[in-house]
């Protein structure tokens, strides 16, 4: 089936979080690459525990924003590792959050796939605020035509809820969009969903040892446009 829609993840595919891990150096030396890491995955991890502990479709009755549970993982994160941190830091390492650069290429990508004529949308776990701030800090927002939370279904991906409002916003099939995440467990569930994905693997990791593999893989996000227009 022909591919007509384009549908991003955020954080990690488009924009850069590894600037968190460079402000989290400054402010707490020699952790800054720890304190990231374990924030992300209890970040992640705490998403899921919620959709999957309370998984109705109209919404998890444990749900809060993905902002406050950005910040319940990082607080996790610094007392795990016995760091000694004030209400200050911790809202200097968020306020990044909201000041992330896009990965360089996703300017000149998104323009190409804007030429071929396709709409384009993020649906993301951010909270709107999270995500408004960072479409337009990187400069995005002109190239996206719809910015999704997960916020109004009050779950979290890989919740089928949340995917379901992708083909619903595009008005196509699953099939017809093409899902990409740097995400391995997010182009999991989207391909399980029944999206054609493209998991963008920017570490050279291995893919996940479970399920489907993805329909294509690249290194970054240049690698887009040629996909959607083969597959038009
Ligand atoms: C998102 C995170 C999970 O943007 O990367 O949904």
């Amino acid at each position: 089936m022909a591919l007509r829609g384009l549908i991003l993840d955020a954080y990690g595919t488009l924009f850069d979080i590894h600037s968190i891990a460079r402000l989290a150096e400054q402010l707490f030396p020699e952790s800054g690459t720890q304190i990231s890491m374990l924030w992300r995955q209890k970040q992640i991890e705490y998403s899921q525990l919620i959709s999957l502990s309370d998984p109705s479709p109209g919404g998890s009755r444990h749900y809060r924003s993905f902002r406050e549970l950005t910040e319940a993982s990082l607080r996790y994160s610094l007392q795990r590792l016995n760091l000694h941190f004030t209400d200050g830091q911790v809202q200097t390492l968020m306020g990044g959050y909201d000041q992330l650069d896009a990965y360089p290429e996703c300017m000149g990508a998104l323009e190409h796939i804007k030429s071929l004529g396709l709409p384009t949308a993020i649906l993301s776990n951010g909270s709107p605020d999270m995500l408004k701030a960072a479409v337009t800090s990187s400069g995005l927002a002109p190239l996206l035509d719809h910015v999704i939370s997960v916020d109004q279904v009050q779950q979290f991906k890989t919740h089928p809820a949340c995917y379901d409002m992708g083909p619903a916003t595009l008005q196509l099939k699953p099939q017809e969009i093409l899902f990409v995440s740097s995400n391995a467990w997010d182009i999991l569930g989207a391909t399980w969903y029944g999206f054609t994905t493209c998991w963008v693997n920017r570490q050279g990791v291995p893919f996940e040892t479970i399920g489907r593999q993805p329909h294509h893989t690249c290194t970054t996000l240049s690698a887009l446009a040629e996909i959607l227009h083969l597959n038009a």
